[in-house]
């Protein structure tokens, strides 16, 4: 499947919006809900055993991306904002909230995500700290945006996994 070419055009998501999907060890899609396809374009047979990469949005940096691995392959939850793409090249921002569910014996059964509407505000301010990792990025690579995010957690306080979802979801009231 060709990647859609990014357009301006925001689609809505609204407060009963919950947009839930499921997947593997590795990020492959194995559940979503229907608001899901409804927002994305996309069928679920067009969905399901995909990366969830697909409706990865040029403009995320991928530090972001890092940070939300390397925490929740260590069962850390992760609440973070992302743009994502549509099938038709629109794209629309959610709050995730990322999380791994085990099985009763403790081992892996699946990643989850619930996505959800965000403030103008949170907008205006993640929209302004993912242009600068972004262009970080380009000039000084993935260690150069690390550096960038590292400082913009310090001058917030945040300090551990924890301290970040509680300032992203503060940042959303
Ligand atoms: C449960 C779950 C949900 C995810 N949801 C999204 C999503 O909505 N949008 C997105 O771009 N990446 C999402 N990802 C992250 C992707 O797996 C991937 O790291 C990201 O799209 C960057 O892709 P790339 O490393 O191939 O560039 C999700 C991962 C998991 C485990």
């Amino acid at each position: 499947m060709d990647r859609p070419i990014p357009t301006d055009v925001e689609r809505e998501v609204t407060p009963v919006d919950l947009i839930v999907s499921k997947a593997d060890a590795e990020g492959n899609i194995t559940y979503t809900n229907p608001i899901f396809m409804k927002i994305s374009g996309y069928t679920q047979g067009e969905l399901l055993g995909k990366p969830h990469s697909i409706l990865r949005h040029p403009d995320m940096p991928k530090v972001i991306f890092k940070y939300l691995w390397d925490n929740i392959k260590e069962g850390r939850d992760v609440v973070a904002y992302v743009k994502n793409l549509c099938k038709d090249g629109s794209y629309y921002w959610v709050l995730a909230t990322v999380k791994m569910a085990k099985n009763p014996d403790g081992s892996f059964r699946n990643y989850m995500s619930t996505r959800r509407q965000i403030t103008p505000h949170a907008k205006e301010v993640i929209s302004d700290l993912y242009a600068k990792l972004l262009e970080a990025e380009k000039e000084g690579g993935i260690e150069a945006s690390e550096k960038l995010l590292a400082q913009f957690m310090e001058d917030n306080g945040i300090h551990d996994s924890e301290s970040f979802n509680t300032f992203m979801l503060n940042l959303n009231k």
